[in-house]
């Protein structure tokens, strides 16, 4: 993993804890949040925003990396992400996150999530090792 301390992800964990305030999910009640730290030394978040018609939402760290692409350009990378949740559960970051965050992180990038145990970090190329690639010849 990428040479970040605990501290600068307690740091970030605390940030998605924050940006979780902001959820708009009155239909699971689930309020999720992320923080992304970019390579540049940004930190951007997100949070999940839900729509009536359930399968329009939009989950906290899809929401983070538009804003991050929209706010910076489309040269970002991703260093480290954070998600957490205002209900106390476990939730690492759902499959289509995974995918999206693929086009932008560093494979190396620690993942910090609620847990069991308090939280966990794994590296991203851990959470997601075979993501979908298109090498077109
Ligand atoms: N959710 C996220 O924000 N991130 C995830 O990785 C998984 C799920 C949101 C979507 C929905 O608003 C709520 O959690 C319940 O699924």
């Amino acid at each position: 993993m990428t040479d970040q301390t605990q501290a600068e992800l307690e740091a970030l964990y605390q940030l998605a804890e924050q940006a979780a305030e902001n959820a708009y999910a009155p239909y699971s009640r689930f309020r999720v949040g992320s923080a992304l730290r970019l390579s540049n030394g940004e930190i951007v978040t997100g949070a999940n925003v839900e729509n009536v018609s359930f399968g329009l939402t939009i989950c906290a760290e899809r929401a983070a990396v538009v804003r991050a692409i929209s706010q910076f350009g489309p040269k970002i990378r991703i260093g480290a992400v954070a998600v957490a949740n205002l209900n106390g559960l476990p939730s690492p970051p759902c499959g289509a996150c995974r995918q999206v965050l693929a086009e932008f992180i560093e494979p190396d990038a620690p993942v910090v999530f609620s847990a069991a145990e308090g939280t966990r970090t794994m590296a991203f190329s851990d959470l997601l090792p075979l993501g979908f690639e298109m090498k077109l010849k």
